[in-house]
């Protein structure tokens, strides 16, 4: 088989790794693997470059991808699909390994539909929002990346006395606010699936400070609330200093923790091997901690954050 590998949508850290693996378990099939650039543009450039054992040496450690990523709008075009599908036809690729996030799953389920290519995808996300998998490769390093900011935060917060707002990445979804909140032991986690109030946010923080709290750290999901105007209409509510912070870009790159670096192995040997039993639309995914395989065409249903962990969060911080 001659097999395509790409990163496209946003980067994860953990990319690297996934694609490591990929190149790896194919070429140990006898494959022949084709490295796309930039992810579905490069396609349309038919813009690859043959992967070898020693392309993919010393980047299990590096965040980011090095095959590059971009954002696609123009995968949205029948003709540009065309365009992607004649040059991977022209070079004879049968497979393709798409390693991205929830928009590349829509990209995974047309080229399926509308070419003969056999494709396996591989969630790969900082905002662990894709259905069909427990976890995204690159959430837990965001996470980890994200606390141990949250943990300097605190750091000045405690010795100022004052309430930080911090807001993190995650896009509608707030799957790594929650876990970033829990695990820093925020007094507020403010989530898109669960709408607050500066009222209620405000309240929460009267009540902390009666109780003696000189400082108190909210977690804000970027799709929950601007953080800017939420801190300055707490400010004029709250008497003590409110200060905010936005994570930004930083929760995108880093290292790829363990548990990113494990969960990109067992997904891109899985991609490969489900390609090798003759499967066409595949999805590699967690659930329970073991690796699953579903129909790519048949991941569809959204995925929610549990509202138990959200309360547990609360109740453990008041
Ligand atoms: O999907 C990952 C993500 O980092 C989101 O959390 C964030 O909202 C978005 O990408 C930012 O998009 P861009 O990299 O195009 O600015």
């Amino acid at each position: 088989m001659k097999l395509g590998v790409l990163t496209t949508g946003g980067d994860a850290p953990g990319m690297n790794p996934a694609i490591r693996a990929v190149v790896r378990r194919s070429l140990a099939l006898g494959w022949e693997v084709w490295g796309v650039e930039r992810g579905f543009q490069g396609l349309a450039d038919d813009d690859l470059r043959p992967m070898e054992h020693g392309s993919v040496s010393g980047i299990i450690n590096q965040g980011g991808t090095v095959l590059k990523t971009i954002r696609c709008p123009g995968f949205k075009e029948p003709e540009f699909r065309q365009k992607c599908y004649q040059n991977l036809s022209q070079r004879g690729i049968e497979g393709l390994v798409v390693i991205g996030g929830d928009g590349s799953l829509t990209a995974g389920k047309l080229i399926v539909t509308e070419s003969p290519i056999s494709l396996a995808f591989i969630p790969a996300s900082i905002d662990n929002d894709i259905p069909g998998t427990d976890e995204t490769i690159g959430f837990d390093t965001a996470v980890n990346t994200a606390l141990e900011a949250i943990d300097k935060i605190r750091d000045t917060a405690t010795s100022h006395e004052r309430v930080f707002l911090v807001e993190v990445m995650g896009r509608e979804k707030g799957f790594l606010a929650l876990a970033v909140g829990l695990a820093a032991g925020a007094e507020i986690t403010l989530i898109p699936e669960i709408p607050s109030t500066t009222e209620k946010v405000t309240n929460i923080l009267l009540e902390g400070q009666k109780k003696g709290k000189r400082s108190m750290i909210v977690v804000v999901a970027e799709g929950a609330a601007e953080v800017t105007d939420l801190a300055k209409e707490i400010g004029a509510r709250y008497p003590g200093e409110v200060r905010y912070s936005i994570l930004g870009y930083i929760q995108r790159g880093g290292a790829p923790s363990a548990r990113s670096r494990y969960l990109a192995f067992l997904f891109g040997s899985r991609a490969v091997e489900a390609l090798a039993e003759g499967q066409k639309a595949v999805f590699v995914g967690l659930e329970a901690e073991k690796v699953v395989t579903r129909n790519l065409l048949e991941v569809f249903q959204k995925k929610t954050v549990d509202q138990n962990v959200f309360r547990l969060a609360h109740l453990l911080s008041a």
